[in-house]
This record gives structure tokens, C-alpha cells and sequence, in this order.
């Protein structure tokens, strides 16, 4: 099933294309990493998922409907992000895990907290924990079990590991495995860490200049011949 699919899209910001011209679908069910350069649009691309950005010209489909009709906050219920910097709101942590549910007048399954709690490494009473007292894992964990609460049917993830150390990444990256195994759940996962995308995402595309350089599978980007660009970027 098509769940995205993008046409000629173009994101202009101070007369600037920063996304040219681009198409790409995703079907349901996919992992998909999308790698490339700092400032090649990565976050502007996937922002446009869920509406966090707009496009300037081109269309977007969701399941088949313009995504310029669709309801954003029904929209990001279903299509969920996560930024690159963890940010937490209120006083505990456990705030953050009860407002997106109360927007949308749904009851607290403590045994579903619980259980990603513990698949996170972390302990029951971070909950009760002032959010300011965290650690920078800590933080970027609640972070994304807050966009896990509304059991989105697509994860949008922004260079979650970026500030985060060897050890919380393997836990961030084994956790997110581990939902796309266990849930039906659609993953875009951007990410300039190419030994990342390799654990991640079976397909991925390769963005230069809001262009899409490459689009495979993302072993081929460790066998196969490659553009230079992307050679380059690979340091083969
Ligand atoms: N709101 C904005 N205003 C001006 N320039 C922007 C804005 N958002 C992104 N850009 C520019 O667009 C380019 C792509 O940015 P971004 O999507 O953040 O790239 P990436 O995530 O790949 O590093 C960069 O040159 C950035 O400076
Ligand atoms: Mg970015």
C-alpha cells in the first residue's frame, strides 16, 4: 500500500530551492534512512511529512489524500516526530507522556509505558522526575516515548542519536528496531552517520542539494558502484 507519495515537490525559503523537483513514495510497512551532506534538506524533507514545513510547489499524497487536506493535528497523531535536540515541557517527565494523550482524550495504558520503559533501560520513577534533572539520553528517550504514546503508524525521526553517547545510541537504535518489529509501523529515519543507516533501514535514499542522488537498497551503498558524490561522502 502507497502511504506517501510525493510529486515534483519544490520547498523555496528566501527565493532559495532548498528541495528541487523532487519525487518519492514510501509504502507501508518500510524502514527508510535518508542520508546526505549537512544542509542537503534532510530535516526540511522530512518535516514535510507531517506537515511541519510546506511545500512551495508539487503535490503530496497520505493514504491517497492531499496532504494539504488533511487535519494537521489528526495528522501528526498518526505521523509522528522526533527532533534532533531533545525538548521537554512541564515540571516531571511524566507530563510529557500524559499531554499528547489528553489532546486527544485518550486513557493511559501504564502497562504500555512500562514496557518501553523498560525496553528504553530506564527506571519506573524517571516519571516522577523533574525534566531538568535528566541527562541528555534520558531526555531525548522520554523524548521519544512521547511520540510513541499516540502508537503512530509513522515515525519520523530527525538525527535522534546526534547528541547522544555510544552506549544511549545502541539502546535508541535497538529500541527503534525492535518497534518497527514489533508494531506495524513506517520508519523514516534521517541520519549523516552512514554506519547508522547500515543498522537501520533497508532502503535508503541519498539527498545533495534537495536533490535525491540515489535511491537503493542500503547495502548496494556498500558494494555497488556509486556516483562520486556519494563515494565521496562514503569515503570510499
Ligand atoms: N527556515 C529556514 N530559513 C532559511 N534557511 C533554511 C531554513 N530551513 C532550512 N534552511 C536552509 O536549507 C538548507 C537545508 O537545511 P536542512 O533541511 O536543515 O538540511 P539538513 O537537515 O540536511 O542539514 C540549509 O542550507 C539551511 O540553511
Ligand atoms: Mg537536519
Amino acid at each position: 500500500m502507497l502511504l506517501f507519495e510525493m510529486r515534483n515537490i519544490s520547498v523555496k525559503i528566501n527565493n532559495t530551492n532548498i528541495i528541487k523537483n523532487l519525487s518519492l513514495t514510501i509504502r507501508k510497512g518500510e524502514f527508510i534512512n535518508i542520508i546526505g551532506p549537512s544542509g542537503s534538506g534532510k530535516s526540511t524533507l522530512l518535516r514535510l511529512f507531517n506537515r511541519l514545513s510546506s511545500i512551495s510547489s508539487g503535490e503530496i499524497y497520505y493514504c491517497g489524500k492531499n496532504l494539504n487536506e488533511t487535519n494537521p493535528i489528526s495528522l501528526r497523531k498518526e505521523v509522528g516526530y522526533v527532533f534532533q535536540k531533545p525538548y521537554l515541557f512541564g515540571e516531571k517527565a511524566k507530563e510529557n507522556l500524559e499531554y499528547p494523550l489528553s489532546i486527544h482524550n485518550i486513557y493511559l495504558e501504564k502497562d504500555y509505558i512500562f514496557n518501553m520503559l523498560r525496553q528504553l533501560n530506564l527506571e519506573q520513577d524517571i516519571l516522577e522526575k523533574d525534566c531538568e534533572n535528566l541527562s541528555g539520553g534520558e531526555q531525548q528517550r522520554i523524548c521519544l516515548l512521547r511520540t510513541l504514546m499516540l502508537k503512530p503508524k509513522v515515525l519520523l525521526l530527525d538525527e535522534i542519536t546526534s547528541s547522544l553517547d555510544p552506549v544511549n545510541t545502541k539502546i535508541v537504535e535497538e529500541f527503534i528496531v525492535n518497534i518497527y518489529n514489533e508494531f506495524d509501523v513506517t520508519i523514516v529515519l534521517v541520519t549523516h552517520n552512514i554506519q547508522q543507516a547500515k543498522r537501520m533501514g533497508k532502503r535508503t535514499i541519498f539527498l545533495e542539494k534537495g536533490e535525491i542522488l540515489e535511491d537503493a537498497e542500503t547495502n548496494s551503498y556498500f558494494t555497488g558502484n556509486k556516483k562520486e558524490q556519494i563515494n565521496r561522502f562514503f569515503d570510499k
